[in-house]
């Protein structure tokens, strides 16, 4: 992030002065000690100078990197996302809590730990460990704290101060957005913390009979580790309590909360957001679509529904405050990258191909209607069918509760990154990254799976796009070939921003062809204005952020896709919040209420 790399700074410049050369006459006939020390005395001097001129030039750029005098627009000239993802909040991710220095990649490579606290109670290593993800964390503070009690209070302390309901929901609210999308973890439980007598007993509650019960109050034993690994793995559980509270304050502000299933028992994805990171997924592994009954993953799906079907009478207040649900987020995200034709063909996918004949039915469902006359895509074979017929299932199962008739929707999630290159052999090379091959799989499959009045009203299908991880639409500081433009080369980045959010434009195209313009509802649960996933390349400048937040805005809203901004703060995520925090983005475009940086008091790294 120095200065020196990153294109405006004049460090070179001033680089090149320090190496003066000794004028050849000044030494004819040996030293000029008088000379000499001036020299010196002046080399010393000229050093210190550039040094403050590079640490003004830096301080400036990290400040302030505006690189070309622009006018942001005040705030209500900034158009704004459908929604916003109160993300990392109830289904933790490492890179929110890396505190002001250790900001490096979004997606964590395995290998490093990044996470340095949970606050306000884990506020570093001197009050625990760093860590991957949520689970990972709660084995270790168990072990550290030797406290099953005080590490559950530390899970409940933060998921109770993280957000500020009453001001934050309003702020949103004010904003004029109504929509909040809410990642948060399978694992729920009917148990208050704040509000438990065993946790409150400050003499007991650490001996072994009451420890015991408190891990079977607030923690779920993870079935596919345990059963098939030999392995106890903990997931914290989000207490219900707390979720009914968030969704009253959701209603008392007129906003409908989407509750997307981000994490499943076993891991549904590669990534640092599947809660079990560096581990590999199992859950596609011992997923058993023949027997839903038992199956651990539609029990935790169906579940989930009855609990919300079952506030209609119970907690109305909160039901209010629900508008959609996801049954699970970016289901196994790069199984595209295993099997024949992938990047890597020789390892077993962590998606295993469904049996034979469950496939062949299961084509033969969805392809139907395609025939040589029609526009339609084949949905092709492969193993991303398991995922499919998941998400199938799902929708099946919410068509069947009381949901549809009470206006709560279902967000379906899908992700071109579960194709093997083979069955999308141009999306590599399309001029927006934007994946039309596997959108028009996705739209096809979406046809043989929903009517089309469902599609109209409450089978919403979600399509995430990210300029951070497409190539064709990166930007980097240091330019090619770490992104398509170099940031403050302003004719370039609109060149790759008119092209890339054409995205929003083709996935409505696409799915008008694919499922006729009936009006379906097309959703984009995530996006961001990064520019690339890594920050030592990630435009920072303000120039650049906002033109690829509201180019993004405007061509997704005349396309009628509904943009959902990740994420809402991220006051320990140090320089990802420039691009990532939606607060800290605010604040940055001068938009009214948002005086200042999305930051706390409570330190993170100490
Ligand atoms: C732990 O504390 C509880 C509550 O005081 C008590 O009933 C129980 O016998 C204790 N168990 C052990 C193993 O000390």
């Amino acid at each position: 992030m120095a200065g020196s790399s990153n294109g405006y700074s004049s460090i070179p410049s001033v680089e090149e002065k320090e190496s003066i050369e000794v004028d050849p006459e000044d030494d004819a006939n040996g030293w000029d000690w008088t000379r000499l020390v001036q020299l010196v005395v002046s080399l010393i001097a000229l050093i210190a100078i550039c040094v403050a001129v590079g640490m003004f030039i830096y301080i400036s750029a990290v400040d302030n990197p505006v690189m070309v005098p622009v006018d942001v627009p005040a705030d209500d000239q900034l158009p704004l996302p459908a929604g916003i993802n109160l993300a990392s909040w109830l289904s933790l991710e490492d890179y929110f809590f890396v505190g002001d220095d250790g900001a490096v990649e979004v997606a964590t490579f395995e290998g490093s730990t990044v996470a340095k606290c949970l606050p306000p109670l884990h506020v570093g290593p001197s009050t625990g460990p760093m860590w991957n993800t949520e689970t990972d964390l709660f084995a270790n503070l168990m072990e550290e704290t030797g406290s099953v009690a005080k590490t559950i209070q530390i899970f409940h302390a933060f998921r109770e101060s993280y957000i500020d309901f009453d001001v934050e929901l309003k702020q949103i609210a004010d904003l004029g957005i109504q929509h909040v999308r809410v990642p948060m973890s399978w694992c729920l439980t009917e148990f208050d913390p704040s509000n438990d007598d065993i946790l409150k007993d400050e003499a007991t509650r650490n001996n072994a009979t009451q420890s015991s019960i408190l891990l079977e109050r607030y923690a779920c034993k993870d079935p596919f580790f345990e059963k098939h690994h030999g392995e106890t793995l903990y997931w914290p559980a989000v207490p219900k309590p707390l979720v009914l509270d968030f969704l009253r304050a959701c209603a008392r502000y007129g906003i409908k909360a989407t509750l997307d299933v981000h994490t499943l028992p076993g891991g549904t994805s590669l990534g640092t957001f599947n809660g079990i990171f560096p581990k590999s997924p199992l859950f596609w592994l011992y997923d058993n679509p023949e027997d839903p009954e038992n199956d651990v993953g539609r029990t935790v799906f169906r579940d989930l529904l009855s609990w919300i079907e079952s506030l209609i009478d119970s907690d109305n207040e909160a039901f209010q405050g629900i508008g959609a649900i996801t049954p699970m987020n970016e289901p196994a995200h790069l199984a595209g990258l295993f099997g024949p034709g992938a990047a890597i063909p020789d390892k077993s996918s962590f998606l295993p191909p469904l049996p034979k004949d469950v496939a062949e039915a299961y084509l033969t469902k969805l392809n139907q209607d395609v025939d040589e006359s029609h526009a339609f895509k084949t949905v092709p074979d492969g193993n991303h069918l398991r995922s499919l017929l998941w998400q199938d299932q799902a929708v099946a199962a919410f068509r069947e509760s009381k949901l549809p008739d009470h206006g709560i929707d279902i967000f379906v999630n899908v992700h071109e990154s579960i194709l093997v290159p083979p069955l999308v052999p141009n999306d590599n090379y399309d001029f927006g990254g934007r994946h039309p091959e596997g959108t028009a799989i996705f739209l096809s499959w979406w046809r043989g799976v929903t009517t089309a009045e469902e599609r109209a009203n409450w089978a919403v299908l979600d399509m995430h796009h990210y300029h951070a991880w497409d190539n064709q639409c990166q930007g980097a500081v240091n330019g090619s070939p770490s992104g398509s433009y170099t940031c403050g080369d302003l004719n370039a980045m609109n060149a790759v921003l008119d092209q890339c959010t054409t995205w929003a434009t083709m996935y409505r195209d696409i799915a008008d062809s694919q499922l006729g313009k009936s009006g379906a509802r097309l959703v984009s649960g995530e996006f961001s204005a990064s520019t690339h996933h890594s920050v030592r390349h990630s435009c920072l400048d303000v120039t650049t952020l906002h033109a690829s937040y509201t180019q993004q805005v405007e061509k997704a809203q005349a396309a009628g896709v509904e943009l959902y901004w990740w994420g809402w703060k991220m006051p320990y995520g140090g320089t990802f919040r420039r691009a990532w925090s939606f607060k800290h983005f605010l604040y940055l475009m001068g938009a009214n209420g948002f005086t200042k940086p999305d930051e706390t008091d409570i330190p993170c790294g100490v």
